[in-house]
């Protein structure tokens, strides 16, 4: 009888533990473990990362991460000037010699150019080690008003960039039998998020054949992460497309947002690499406890987000909001 009570006084302390431990939480518990306890962001010193999109936002703050953990990087992204600034910075902050860091232009959409990519790389640093699929674009558009151009140049940017570039990188990281493959979703990539239809799309996408990746190559020592990431500050608002591709959203986030600081999500990512992690929610609430609900109990969740989603949703289609909020 004793012992029921120990066991049963035992469970109850975890839980409470654990709710606590949510409550204030910026990523899932096991991240934030792994913060307190697994490997730090210096494990992964004079490993070659390769980060795309690494022009702004998260890519621009992961590679200052990395940097400061003694990386050697490979900085993509279409605007070059961006990436020599990204470059001028990692070398000032951390103080590391300019031949650790390659500049490489590259356009996500541009499928025939990404091989010779690879060979740029793999002859510059002589491996790979980790390729962080960053780069893509968001979206504000209620889906019945989005043209299938809209969806299809989404997919082609935010789902066949990313495979196509990983397809390339793939042989090189098989034959050393050494490779670890990153992916930035996003909490509209776990559920269908209400105007950002071609976006919660592609980010689905991107869990289904990167967690299949997973399954076919962990026996072959390659790791595959995927990060499901609340807002953060970036440029995505800007380029963000809307029901058409003929027009970008344009919006400028303002700092007084509820949105975490990009340095800050870095920062967690990069532990999130360190350890190796198959999928991480780094996120702030309400987003985070969202996600909870929703993988635990997807009912419940499915009636909240009905309650929450309403008033929005008439505001929308009334016009009387531009979707930001
Ligand atoms: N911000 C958020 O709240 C949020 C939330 C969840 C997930 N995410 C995800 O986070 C990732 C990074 O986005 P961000 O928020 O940091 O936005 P961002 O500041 O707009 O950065 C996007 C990056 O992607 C690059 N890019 C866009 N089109 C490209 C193309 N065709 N070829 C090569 N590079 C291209 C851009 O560089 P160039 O223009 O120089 O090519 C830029 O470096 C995205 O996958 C996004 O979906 C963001
Ligand atoms: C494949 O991956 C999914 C999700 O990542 C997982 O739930 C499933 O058990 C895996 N299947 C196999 C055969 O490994």
């Amino acid at each position: 009888m004793e012992w029921c009570l120990v066991a049963f006084l035992l469970v109850v302390v975890y839980l409470v533990t654990q709710g606590l431990r949510l409550l204030f939480a910026e990523t899932d518990l096991v991240l934030q473990w792994c913060e307190l306890f697994g490997n730090s962001p210096a494990s992964l010193s004079e490993k070659v990362v390769w980060i795309t999109g690494a022009s702004s936002g998260l890519g621009e703050a992961l590679s200052y991460e990395l940097a400061e953990a003694g990386c050697c990087l490979v900085l993509s992204a279409r605007r070059q000037e961006r990436l020599n600034d990204v470059k001028a910075c990692c070398i000032e902050r951390s103080r590391m010699k300019a031949d650790k860091i390659l500049v490489l232009p590259l356009d996500m959409l541009a499928f025939d150019t990404h091989k010779q990519a690879v060979e740029t790389v793999l002859k510059y640093f002589k491996k790979i080690d980790i390729l962080i699929n960053n780069a893509g674009r968001s979206q504000r558009a209620l889906w019945e008003r989005t043209s299938l151009n809209t969806d299809q140049e989404m997919l082609k940017l935010n789902v066949l960039g990313p495979l196509s570039l990983t397809k390339a990188v793939l042989p090189h990281m098989l034959d050393r039998r050494v490779g670890h493959i990153v992916c930035t979703s996003s909490v509209a990539g776990k559920f269908g998020a209400p105007g950002l239809g071609s976006y919660s799309c592609s980010k689905h996408a991107l869990h289904g054949a990167f967690n299949c990746l997973r399954n076919e190559t962990h026996d072959r020592n390659i790791h595959v992460t995927m990060v499901v990431a609340g807002p953060f500050f970036s440029e995505a608002l800007i380029h963000a497309f809307t029901e058409s591709t003929e027009k970008n959203l344009g919006l400028e986030m303002k700092p007084g947002e509820k949105r975490m600081h990009t340095k800050h999500f870095a920062h967690h990512m990069v532990v999130a690499i360190a350890n190796k992690l198959d999928e991480v929610w780094i996120s702030m609430h309400p987003e985070l406890a969202f996600v909870y609900i929703n993988q635990y109990f997807p009912a419940i969740a499915q009636r909240l987000a009905a309650i929450v989603a309403r008033k929005r949703l008439q505001k929308i289609r009334e016009g009387k909001t531009d979707l930001h909020s």
